[in-house]
C-alpha cells in the first residue's frame, strides 16, 4: 500500500491546485455572489474567524531527527469505541447543492470513498434517506439542530429516520439555536433557507412529520404553500435558545446509539458534558460564524481536554486549513478533526472529485507532516504536546 503522498504524486492531473490556500480564491470564482457570501462569510466583524487561524500559528511543531520508524506513520485514532483509519471526518453543513447541483451527495459519496466519516446536517439539501443512499457502505453520523420541546415529535422521527437510514451517532449542534450576525448574507438579502427553489429545506420537507404537522396547521400540502412551508421548517430548526442541559436526557432516550454535543467553548461546559453523560465533544465556535469577537477554538483545546479529555471523546474544529493544522490540533489532544470550508471549496470546485481532491490533500500533507517530523504516529502516545513548542511566550 502506497503512502496517501506517493498516490498524489500519481495524479495524473491534479482536478485543482494542491495548495489549500488557493482553494479559497479559486471557490469563489466558481460561486455566486450569494453562495460566496454564505460560505466565506463569518460573524460580524470576522475577528472569531481571524482568531482561529491566527491561534495555529502560535505553536510551532518540533522535528525530531534519526527517529527510527517501521515507516510511514499509523495514522488512525479511536473514537466513540472504535478505530478509524483517519483522524478526520467531514463536518456538517446545509444546504450544498447551492455549491454544486449533487451537494451533499457529491460530498458523502466522496467521504465513503476515502474511508471518512461523514456528518450529515439537519440543514441538507438532500434528505437523510438520499444522503444514505450516496454514502453507501461509509460510516455516517447525523448532526441535529434541535427543534424546541413542543416538537419533539419531529425532533423523534428525524432521530428514527437517521438511525434507520445507518447514521451510527448524533452530533447535536449547540452554537445555532438562531443564525448569527452575518453582513455578507445581510448585504446580499440572502437567507439560503428561504430560496424560491426551496434547496434549502429539502431535507425538511421530506419529514413525515413535519408534513402532517404542517396539513393539520393550515389545512393545505406543503407544495401548495412553499414559502410559508420554508418559513416554518427553519423556525423549527432554528428555534431560538429553548433547551437546558436536562432536556440532554430527552435525546438520550430517543438516541439508541453515541451523543456528541458540538459547539463547546469553555471547561464549564465541557464538565457539564461530562456531568450529563454524553459520549463526547466538540471543541468547535462554528467557524467563526455565531459569536463575533470569541475566543479561538484551538486556544480552548488544552484546557478543555486536560478538564475532560480522559472522560469523553475530543473532537475539533474551526479553522483548520492544512495537514499541519490538523497534527497540531491532534498534539493538543483532539482525537479527530471535523473539515469544514475546504472541503466546500472542493464541491464547488469539482463535486465529488474535488471534495475527495482536499481530503486526500489534507490526509497526504498530514502524513507527510507527521513522517517529516518524525512522529511515529497520530495516536497520543506519539503525537501530544512534547511536539509542539509555544512560539508567542
Ligand atoms: C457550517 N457549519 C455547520 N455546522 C452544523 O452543525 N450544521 C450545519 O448545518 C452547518 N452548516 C454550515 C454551513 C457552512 C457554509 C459552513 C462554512 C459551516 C459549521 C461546520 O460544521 C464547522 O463547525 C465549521 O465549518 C468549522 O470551521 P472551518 O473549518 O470552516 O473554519
Amino acid at each position: 500500500e502506497k503512502s496517501i503522498y506517493q498516490k498524489g504524486l500519481q495524479y495524473e492531473r491534479p482536478p485543482f491546485s494542491f495548495h489549500p490556500e488557493q482553494w479559497e480564491p479559486a471557490a469563489e470564482q466558481r460561486m455566486s455572489a450569494d453562495a460566496r457570501g454564505y460560505v466565506v462569510g463569518n460573524a460580524g466583524t470576522g475577528e472569531t474567524g481571524r482568531k482561529n487561524r491566527e491561534a495555529f500559528k502560535k505553536w510551532s511543531i518540533l522535528p525530531k531527527r534519526l527517529v527510527t520508524t517501521k515507516g510511514l506513520p499509523d495514522l488512525s485514532t479511536k473514537v466513540l469505541g472504535q478505530r478509524f483509519p483517519f483522524p478526520i471526518c467531514v463536518a456538517p453543513v446545509g444546504v450544498q447543492c447551492i455549491f454544486n447541483p449533487d451537494g451533499e451527495r457529491a460530498s458523502a459519496a466522496a467521504a465513503a470513498r476515502d474511508g471518512v466519516p461523514y456528518i450529515m446536517s439537519t440543514a441538507s439539501s438532500t434528505s437523510i434517506e438520499d444522503v444514505a443512499k450516496a454514502n453507501g457502505d461509509g460510516v455516517r453520523w447525523f448532526q441535529l439542530y434541535w427543534p424546541s420541546r413542543e416538537n419533539d415529535d419531529i425532533t423523534i422521527s428525524l432521530l428514527s429516520r437517521a438511525k434507520e437510514a445507518g447514521f451510527s451517532a448524533l452530533f447535536v449542534t449547540l452554537d445555532t439555536y438562531i443564525l448569527g450576525w452575518r453582513p455578507s448574507d445581510m448585504d446580499n438579502g440572502y437567507n439560503p433557507f428561504l430560496r424560491s427553489d426551496n434547496i434549502g429545506v429539502a431535507a425538511g420537507f421530506s419529514d413525515p412529520v413535519f408534513r402532517s404537522r404542517f396539513k393539520e396547521k393550515h389545512g393545505t400540502e406543503i407544495e401548495d404553500d412553499l414559502h410559508s412551508a420554508a418559513t416554518e421548517w427553519t423556525g423549527t430548526i432554528f428555534p431560538g435558545l429553548s433547551h437546558g442541559w436536562d432536556d440532554i436526557q430527552f435525546l438520550k432516550k430517543h438516541w439508541d446509539g453515541p451523543i456528541i454535543l458540538k459547539g463547546i467553548q469553555t471547561v464549564e461546559d465541557a464538565k457539564m458534558c461530562v456531568e450529563v453523560g454524553v459520549d463526547g465533544i466538540v471543541v468547535s465556535n462554528h467557524g467563526g460564524r455565531q459569536v463575533d469577537g470569541g475566543v479561538s477554538s484551538l486556544g480552548m483545546l488544552p484546557r478543555i481536554v486536560d478538564a475532560v479529555g480522559d472522560k469523553l471523546d475530543v473532537f475539533f474544529d474551526s479553522g483548520i486549513r492544512a495537514g499541519a493544522d490538523i497534527a497540531k490540533a491532534m498534539a493538543l489532544g483532539a482525537k479527530m478533526c471535523l473539515i469544514g470550508r475546504p472541503y466546500i471549496y472542493g464541491l464547488a470546485l469539482g463535486g465529488e472529485g474535488g471534495v475527495s481532491h482536499v481530503l486526500k490533500s489534507l490526509l497526504g500533507d498530514f502524513e507527510l507532516t507527521l513522517h517529516l517530523a518524525g512522529i511515529e504516529s497520530a495516536s497520543p502516545e506519539h503525537l501530544n504536546r512534547d511536539v509542539l513548542i509555544r512560539e508567542d511566550q
